[in-house]
């Protein structure tokens, strides 16, 4: 005889009905997730509307996504899924340089650049020069690790966000580490800017009183070969926001001191004008075979 559907054995009747699922890792996702949202649905008790409201916001999450804007990453990076995944997959020694989010904004091939080249190619911001090494765990440089930077202008905008106000390619640069893994170039002091807010994502901020805001802050990807790639951050210490990033994705080791420095002849050295902003950045690589 059939067995009522009631809301004590709803997850068991879901989670049985992909018994016969042959990939034990997607009968194990899927089973977990059932378990999860069965157990969420009876713990808020939805009512028709509020579960009508969901589906509708959830359908204009999908209808903002196109080959240039991806609500749904949005979504997963103001909720902290971004990081949380980021940071289950990038468990490593206490050494190594921590990761953080990649962002909606790395584009696949950012220009050559020369060491102590500038990324930035329009001026105006503060002057900024980035200095540091590219090491292994054990302290071993790596001349030759790459690096690739990308940036928002002073202004808090990217390149691919002003296409008729930035030249493709301001703000992004990469590198070649040299001898002792050394790596600088020349840029403007990033601004903090806000996360895209006209879409989905936007409305739960609004609604929830929070700020679209993320820290100013320099991306990095940076590897070499044998070594494990990272992708993280280095943050700017006293820009605003530094506690209360929109996507959860300051780690403290990241936060760097971008030192004012006021003598021409120390700008002189790296081409700058003075006063000028200076930030070492030492990166640490984990040889790959120690994950495997
Ligand atoms: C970024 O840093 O570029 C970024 C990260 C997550 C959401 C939006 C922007
Ligand atoms: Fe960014």
């Amino acid at each position: 005889m059939a067995t009522d559907f009631t809301e004590q054995n709803a997850a068991d009747a879901v989670a049985e009905s992909f018994a016969e699922t042959p990939d034990p890792r997607l009968k194990e996702i899927l089973t977990s997730m059932v378990r999860h949202l069965h157990g969420f649905v009876r713990e808020v008790e939805p009512t028709l509307a509020e579960w009508q409201y969901a589906i509708d916001y959830l359908t204009a999450v999908g209808q903002k996504c196109d080959d240039k804007r991806q609500e749904f990453i949005l979504l997963s990076d103001v909720l902290g899924v971004s990081m949380l995944v980021e940071t289950i997959n990038a468990r490593r020694s206490a050494a190594a340089t921590d990761s953080t989010v990649l962002g909606p904004f790395h584009v696949v091939e950012s220009p050559a650049r020369e060491l102590g080249e500038s990324i930035d190619q329009i001026g105006g911001g503060p002057p900024c020069v980035v200095t540091g090494r590219v090491l292994s765990v054990d302290g071993t440089p790596l001349p030759g690790a790459r690096l690739d930077v990308w940036q928002a202008n002073d202004q808090g905008f990217y390149d691919v966000q002003q296409p008729d106000v930035q030249p493709i390619g301001n703000g992004r640069g990469l590198f070649t580490a040299a001898a002792e893994g050394r790596f600088w170039f020349r840029t403007v002091l990033p601004s903090y800017y806000p996360i895209p807010t006209d879409g989905p994502v936007g409305t739960l901020l609004n609604s929830t009183r929070r700020h679209p805001y993320r820290p100013a802050h320099i991306h990095f990807i940076v590897g070499a070969d044998g070594y494990t790639p990272v992708t993280t951050h280095i943050f700017v210490s006293d820009s605003p926001y530094i506690e209360t990033d929109a996507v959860f994705a300051v780690k403290k080791s990241l936060i760097e001191e971008f030192r004012e420095i006021d003598d021409p002849d120390e700008a002189a050295k790296y081409g700058v004008t003075s006063p000028f902003r200076l930030a070492n950045f030492d990166i640490t690589l984990e040889p790959a075979s120690s994950e495997e």
